[in-house]
């Protein structure tokens, strides 16, 4: 299976495979039901996990990696990538390095291999409701929150760290100030929402993109059928005896991004890393990127329409 293929990431120099599972379920599944996935994923081939502290995924993914080095499915903690996120309510320089240690108990890790800082927006309170009410919705001081992502790395607690859903602006302003650039930036990316002008920028910079929802999030309140009903992937993947899933993340694989597809279903997670022995034609790469574009996930929809995250969709 061809979980071992990967990309090197220019900033860190860890290899991240192409392919991981994601593992935010919609609606919220029990602790149990994603490590009995996440166990089957391991399986399966998959070395790459990317959790966050809000999916409530990190506990059952630490235990389903525990029960795996025990069974001897894999020899040693080092053949994993576990990527998690500092949530916004702990988007505050000082409490970054609290926010890490707590999500490394969920773990039972001494490290992450990736922290990501998961939006670019700080909450003053948990969010308990949604919309969030628009006081507890605060910007976030990069500065002093990279601050402490770099502390983090520094202190041996993440391997490398990054942002998710950050624009070119956001990103170029990081860049103005940091120490240890950004290695990755988690972002949605899939065949109807193709981020050129990102996928350029990131790539001059070095900056990894890992794609979210890379099948539409179909399922999801923030996802639709729009990539596994689409007529013109389907058709591709008839011609070439694939699936719809399957075409969709291998063009994620052509734009030179990692993948995080999140199936907790036995055959499909299988089918979901096994699109390594084979390429899109030319031809059907430009049939793809005539599809129409449309972001599927917008942090108003979770959040409220307010200024600060209405700004933040129009940026990415
Ligand atoms: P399931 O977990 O039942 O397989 P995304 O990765 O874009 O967030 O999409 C996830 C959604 O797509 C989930 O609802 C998942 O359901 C579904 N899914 C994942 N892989 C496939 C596949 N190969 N074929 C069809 N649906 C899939």
């Amino acid at each position: 299976m061809g979980a071992t293929t990967g990309f090197t990431l220019s900033c860190a120099g860890q290899t991240i495979p192409a392919v991981g599972l994601g593992t935010v379920s919609d609606p919220r599944v029990d602790a149990e039901t994603t490590r009995v996935a996440v166990l089957e994923a391991i399986k399966a081939g998959y070395r790459h996990f990317d959790s966050a502290f809000v999916y409530g995924s990190e506990k059952p993914v630490g235990e389903a990696i525990a029960e795996a080095l025990r069974l001897g499915l894999a020899k040693s903690r080092d053949e994993f990538f576990i990527t998690t996120k500092l949530w916004c309510t702990f988007a505050e320089g000082d409490q970054v390095i609290t926010a890490i240690k707590m999500s490394l108990k969920n773990l039972q890790m001494d490290y992450v291999d990736m922290y990501l800082v998961h939006l670019p927006l700080r909450l003053t309170q948990q969010m308990t409701k949604s919309p969030v009410p628009r006081e507890h919705i605060m910007p976030i001081d990069l500065k002093s929150v990279w601050a402490g992502m770099e502390e983090c790395q520094n202190l041996g607690l993440t391997k490398g760290i990054g942002v998710s859903n950050f624009s070119c602006k956001r990103l170029e302003d990081l860049i103005s100030f940091c120490k240890i650039p950004p290695a990755i930036n988690q972002v949605e990316l899939n065949p109807f929402w193709r981020q050129k002008e990102l996928m350029e920028f990131c790539k001059a910079k070095g900056i990894h993109i890992t794609a979210y929802s890379p099948l539409g999030a179909h399922g999801t309140k923030w996802g639709d059928n729009r990539i596994l009903g689409c007529n013109v992937i389907e058709e591709i993947a008839k011609a070439r005896g694939k699936t719809t899933a399957q075409v969709s993340l291998r063009w994620v694989y052509e734009q030179g991004a990692s993948m995080v597809p999140k199936s907790f279903n036995k055959e499909r997670m299988r089918q979901n890393i096994d699109i390594f022995d084979w390429s899109l034609t030319e031809e059907e790469i430009n049939k793809i990127n005539q599809l129409p574009q449309r972001k599927g996930s917008t942090l108003a929809s979770t959040f409220g329409p307010h200024d600060l995250v209405l700004e933040i969709d129009a940026d990415i």
